[in-house]
C-alpha cells in the first residue's frame, strides 16, 4: 500500500467508534436526559414544547409556515385535507452567511416579514387584498380572516408557551446577540405588523418537534409516531415524554396547556449532548473544528454528527494530508505542482459541503470518476489520482459512519428511557435532512449500532420503522399552528 494510503487509513481509524463507545454513550445519554428532565440548564436541555398530543391524519384547514434553521428560509402554505394528504405552496431562498451574523434582530425579522409579505402577494392575494378592504373598513381593527402561522425557528429556545419563547443561543453558524434572550414570536409578529399583514404568530416549533407532527398526519398507526430526527445542517430530536416524567414543569414559568393526555413532545436540543465531553469522541479534528468555531464547547454533538460539520472535519483533514509533502496528496504527479489553486474552497473555513461526503461515499466506479468529478465541480482541484481519491473516499467513509453510530446513540436511548420497546408494538420515527436522505447508507450504519445495544439488539432494530417525513417543518409546523388556534378558542369560549 502507498504511504498515502497507510496515512488515510491511519487516520480513518482515529474516527472509529466501536461497540464499547456505542454502548457507552448510550448510557451517559439516558443519565443526562433524565437530569435534562428535572431541571434547567443542563446539557441536554430537553425543552417541553407545550405540544400534548401528536396528530392522527383527520386534520383539516389552511395554515402558513414560516421555516427560518437550515440552509434555506422557507415560506410556505399548506392545506390539510384531513384525510393523511395534504398540499403546499413554497417559497424558499437561500440565507447568505453575512446575514446570519450581521445585524440586528429587528433586521432580521423584518426581513423574514417581507418575505411573507410577497410571498402572499403571489400565492393569496385575493385574500391579503380582501382582508386590507375590511381592515380599512373597520378603522385598522380587523381579527377576521388572520391567517394563523406557525413558526418554525431550529434553535435552542426556552419555550413560555404555544407560541412564546426566549432564543437560548444560536447555533449552525447563526449569531446576531441582540436577539439572544428575547420572544422570538413577539419579534416576528412586530415585524408582521410594521408590515400590517393579515398573519397571527400561533406557533412556535422546532423542526424536530414539526418532522414528528407531519410523520404522524401522513403515515398514523395505531399509536402514531413517537420520535422526530433530523439528520441535516444540525442534528436534534423530538419525542413523546410522560408529563410526569417531566419535573421541571413544575418550577418553570409557563402559560397553561392541556393536561388531558399526560404527555407532551420534548425537544432534546440533543446538538448539546455531552458539551462536557465524558463520553464523545474527540480527533485532534474534532478539537481543531470546536476551537475555530463561532461557539467553542457548545454543540459538541453536533460537530461529530450532522452536515454543516462533517464537511469541515474532512476539509481539516484533507488540508493536513495535503500539507504533509511526504504524501504527495493532491499534487499532480508528473511535476508535482500543487493541484488545488489558491481559490479553491478547500482553504476555506467550512468550504466542504455534505453533499460532497455523500458524492465520494457513493462512488463506486472502478475509476473514481464520479469522485475526480465532485473535487473538480466543489473545490476547482483538477486530475487527482486514484490514490488521492481513495484516500479522500476512505476518510469520509470513516467520518460519515461515526456520525451514523452518534446518531443511533441518541436514538437508541430515548427509546430505552421511555420503555417504548418493551411493548412490542412497532415503533415510528420520523426523519428529515440532507444526511439521512443522501448519505448512502446512513441508516444502515444506524441499524447497525442498534444492534450493539443490548436493550435494543435484532428485536428491538426489528420493531423500529424508520421513515423519511418530507416537508415536516411546513407540515408539522401548521399541525402546531392548528393545534394552538383550537386550543386558542377554547380558551376564549372559557
Ligand atoms: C440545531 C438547533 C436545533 C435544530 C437542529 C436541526 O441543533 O439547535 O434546534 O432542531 O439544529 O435543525
Amino acid at each position: 500500500m502507498s504511504a498515502l494510503l497507510d496515512e488515510a487509513t491511519r487516520i480513518a481509524r482515529q474516527f472509529d467508534y466501536p461497540a464499547a463507545e456505542v454502548r457507552r454513550g448510550v448510557a451517559e445519554y439516558i443519565r443526562q436526559m433524565n437530569e435534562g428532565l428535572t431541571k434547567e440548564h443542563t446539557t441536554l436541555s430537553q425543552i417541553p414544547t407545550f405540544v400534548t398530543s401528536v396528530p392522527n391524519g383527520t386534520e383539516k384547514g389552511l395554515y402558513l409556515a414560516v421555516d427560518l434553521g437550515g440552509t434555506n428560509f422557507r415560506v410556505c402554505s399548506i392545506d390539510l385535507h384531513g384525510d393523511t394528504t395534504f398540499s403546499l405552496t413554497q417559497s424558499k431562498i437561500m440565507i447568505p452567511r453575512e446575514t446570519m451574523s450581521a445585524g440586528s434582530a429587528k433586521e432580521l425579522f423584518l426581513f423574514l416579514a417581507r418575505q411573507i409579505e410577497s410571498f402572499l402577494r403571489i400565492h393569496h392575494n385575493e385574500h391579503f387584498e380582501a382582508h386590507i378592504r375590511r381592515r380599512n373598513e373597520k378603522n385598522g381593527n380587523c381579527e377576521e380572516d388572520l391567517f394563523d402561522l406557525g413558526f418554525t425557528f431550529s434553535f435552542p429556545v426556552r419555550q413560555l408557551g404555544i407560541n412564546k419563547g426566549t432564543l437560548i443561543r444560536w447555533t449552525k453558524g447563526f449569531d446576531i446577540p441582540d436577539a439572544v434572550g428575547q420572544d422570538v414570536c413577539a419579534l416576528l409578529q412586530s415585524a408582521i405588523d410594521e408590515l400590517e399583514l393579515p398573519v397571527r404568530v400561533a406557533a412556535l416549533v422546532n423542526d424536530t418537534v414539526g418532522t414528528l407532527m407531519a410523520r404522524s398526519y401522513t403515515s398514523p398507526g395505531e399509536t402514531g409516531t413517537f420520535l422526530g430526527a433530523i439528520f441535516g445542517t444540525g442534528t436534534n430530536g423530538a419525542y413523546v415524554e410522560k408529563l410526569d416524567r417531566i419535573t421541571k414543569m413544575q418550577t418553570i414559568e409557563h402559560s397553561e396547556y392541556d393536561k388531558t393526555t399526560g404527555e407532551m413532545i420534548i425537544n432534546a436540543e440533543w446538538g448539546s449532548f455531552d458539551n462536557h465531553l465524558s463520553v464523545l469522541p474527540n480527533t485532534v479534528y474534532d478539537q481543531q473544528l470546536d476551537a475555530d468555531s463561532i461557539n467553542p464547547g457548545v454543540q459538541m454533538f453536533e460537530k461529530r454528527v450532522s452536515g454543516m460539520f462533517l464537511g469541515e472535519i474532512l476539509r481539516l483533514v484533507m488540508l493536513d494530508m495535503h500539507r504533509n509533502e511526504s504524501l504527495g496528496f493532491l499534487k499532480t504527479s508528473a511535476s508535482s505542482d500543487v493541484s488545488v489553486p489558491k481559490t479553491s474552497s478547500l482553504y476555506r473555513q467550512w468550504g466542504i459541503d455534505t453533499s460532497l461526503l455523500s458524492l465520494v461515499e457513493a462512488d463506486k466506479t472502478e475509476g473514481l470518476e464520479e469522485i475526480k468529478a465532485a473535487l473538480k465541480d466543489h473545490l476547482k482541484i483538477e486530475r487527482p489520482s486514484i490514490a488521492d481519491c481513495k484516500a479522500i473516499q476512505t476518510v469520509v467513509h470513516a467520518i460519515g459512519k461515526r456520525a451514523a453510530r452518534l446518531g443511533a446513540v441518541a436514538l437508541s436511548a430515548v427509546l430505552i428511557a421511555t420503555n417504548r420497546l418493551d411493548k412490542g408494538d412497532l415503533v415510528d420515527i420520523g426523519v428529515d435532512g440532507s444526511l439521512v436522505e443522501y448519505y448512502p447508507n446512513f441508516e444502515g450504519y444506524v441499524r447497525e449500532a442498534f444492534r450493539e445495544v443490548p436493550e435494543v439488539g435484532d428485536a428491538g432494530d426489528k420493531r423500529i420503522r424508520i421513515g423519511i417525513s418530507k416537508d415536516g417543518s411546513g407540515v408539522g409546523a401548521a399541525l402546531i399552528a392548528l393545534v394552538a388556534s383550537k386550543e386558542d378558542a377554547r380558551m376564549k369560549a372559557q
